[in-house]
C-alpha cells in the first residue's frame, strides 16, 4: 500500500487511460485505494518504480511503464520473463503495446468491441 501514489500516478497518465479498456476517467485516490485493496496480491513494480506489472488472478497480463522510462526496453525485459497461458487486451491504435506483445510470444486470437485479445 506504501506504492499506492506511485500506481494511481501510472493509471492516471494520460497514454494510460487513453488506452484503458473500462474507462478513460481519471480514477479518484478513493476508488483507487479500494480496488488496490483487493488487487495489491497481482501486483509488481518494475524496478525502482520505473512502473509496474500486473497479472490478475485470471491470468490477464497488464503492464505500464513510466513515461520517462519508455522505449528503453523495459517492458520487454519483463513481458520476455513470464510464463506461458496468459492473456492480455490490446485496444485498438495502441501501437507501442500491440508490437511489444506480438515481439515478445503473444498472438491475436480474437476481436471484441474495440479492442484485441492476445495469448501467448
Ligand atoms: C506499451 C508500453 C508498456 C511499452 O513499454 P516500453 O518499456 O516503452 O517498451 P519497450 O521499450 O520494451 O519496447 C518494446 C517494443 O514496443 C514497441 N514500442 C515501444 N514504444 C513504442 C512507441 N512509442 N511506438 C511504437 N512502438 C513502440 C516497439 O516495437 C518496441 O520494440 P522495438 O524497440 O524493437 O521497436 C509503454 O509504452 C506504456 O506503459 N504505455 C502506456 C500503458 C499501456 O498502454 N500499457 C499496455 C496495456 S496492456
Amino acid at each position: 500500500m506504501d506504492d499506492a501514489d506511485f500506481l494511481l500516478g501510472l493509471k492516471n497518465d494520460p497514454e494510460m487511460r487513453r488506452f484503458a479498456v473500462v474507462t478513460h476517467k481519471k480514477i479518484r485516490q478513493k476508488d483507487h485505494i479500494e480496488w488496490l485493496k483487493n488487487h495489491l496480491h497481482e501486483i509488481r513494480i518494475i524496478g525502482n518504480k520505473q512502473g509496474m506489472v500486473r497479472i490478475s488472478d485470471d491470468r490477464e497480463v497488464s503492464i505500464n511503464i513510466a513515461p520517462q522510462f519508455r522505449g528503453k526496453g523495459l517492458a520487454s525485459k519483463v513481458l520476455a520473463q513470464l510464463s506461458d497461458g496468459l492473456w492480455a487486451k490490446i485496444v485498438n491504435g495502441n501501437v507501442a503495446s500491440m508490437r511489444l506483445f506480438l515481439q515478445n510470444g503473444f498472438m491475436i486470437t480474437d476481436y471484441k468491441e474495440g479492442y484485441y485479445v492476445l495469448k501467448n
